[in-house]
């Protein structure tokens, strides 16, 4: 049977975040349009360029491949990450920021979607102890991330960019009364914080400048709601529940939804809360990466603590994101 006709065979669907970079794919892949596969991508195809933003432009999160691929895709997956995340790669910076962006995306996806699952769980910890390590020896890790088109923006690419910009800004800091050791903690739970929007009823890309007050209500309530898928789940690290509970807190006690206190606050969930304000103004309001700072500087002032303001400020000039 030619591969065009993969009819009446069983399909199983794939995330399209993982199909990332110059490697050919070696296996057919699949969109399904009413109820039925057709074949979208050859074997041989790369995603890179035109058409990893075609893909993107689609907002497809799956596309399917035939049950008997499957080891194969995931013998295309490991390879691409593997080289992706190895620091002796010859490949260049930016297609593998792209590769491990998807990938983390997937990540972080599957854990959003299955957290009780504690496979997932532990898969996303290893995947981060990488990913720690891919950021702190890459300063422009950043600019590459920044630099990805948009289109697809939601949750897990929000969660992606703030696990970055939170391991960056801890690179930069230093206090000798917090003592932060497990950094793949910080990116996990820097990497799903916003598992709740999942729950509630508001688009990601709604602003929250341009919000009407019933919105904003519903808005504050996604911290709360994230905690309680998670709240039963034993295997989640204290660390990443507080990040998901607390990541929308201002040291001033301003934030949501408890109003703590700097002293109040897990140090995790004041950095990502600073990784997490400063990437919503870029990639949600469409402020530059310039802008966003200045505001949260000048115009938030006091929401956050200076010496993590500091350091977010260093780590956007270490990676070339503002003069
Ligand atoms: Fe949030
Ligand atoms: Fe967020």
């Amino acid at each position: 049977m030619s591969d065009d006709l993969d009819i009446d065979l069983n399909f199983e669907g794939i995330r399209v975040s993982t199909l990332r970079g110059e490697r050919p794919i070696p296996f057919n892949a699949y969109i399904q349009i009413g109820g039925r596969q057709i074949l979208y991508c050859r074997k041989g195809d790369t995603f890179e360029g035109e058409r990893l933003n075609r893909l993107k432009s689609k907002k497809l999160d799956r596309l399917f491949i035939l049950e008997k691929d499957r080891e194969k895709y995931n013998k295309y997956l490991q390879d691409n990450v593997d080289e992706a995340f190895d620091v002796h790669s010859k490949k260049d910076l930016l297609s593998r920021t792209l590769i491990v962006q998807g990938h983390q995306q997937a990540v972080a996806e599957e854990l959003m979607e299955n957290p009780s699952v504690e496979e997932h769980y532990t898969m996303a910890k290893a995947s981060c102890i990488r990913f720690v390590e891919f950021i702190n020896k890459n300063d422009l890790a950043l600019k590459c991330l920044f630099s990805l088109k948009n289109e697809d923006f939601g949750i897990s690419q929000h969660g992606v960019n703030v696990a970055a910009l939170s391991l960056a800004i801890l690179r930069n800091f230093e206090r000798p009364e917090v003592n932060i050791t497990k950094l793949e903690l910080l990116a996990l739970g820097a990497l799903i914080h916003d598992i709740g929007r999942q729950k509630i009823n508001l688009p990601m890309e709604t602003k929250r400048s341009e919000m009407s007050k019933d919105q904003l209500k519903i808005y504050k309530s996604h911290p709360q709601a994230g905690i309680e898928v998670l709240r039963e789940l034993s295997h989640f690290d204290e660390v990443v529940l507080n990040i998901v509970s607390e990541h929308e807190e201002f040291i001033d006690g301003t934030g949501f939804p408890q109003n703590l206190v700097e002293r109040e606050i897990n140090p995790y969930s004041l950095i990502v809360s600073v990784a997490n304000t400063y990437d919503r103004l870029v990639s949600l309001e469409g402020k530059s990466q310039a802008e966003a700072l200045k505001f949260m500087i000048i115009d938030s002032m006091g929401l956050h603590p200076l010496d993590m303001m500091k350091a977010l400020q260093t780590a956007l000039k270490k990676g070339s994101l503002i003069k």
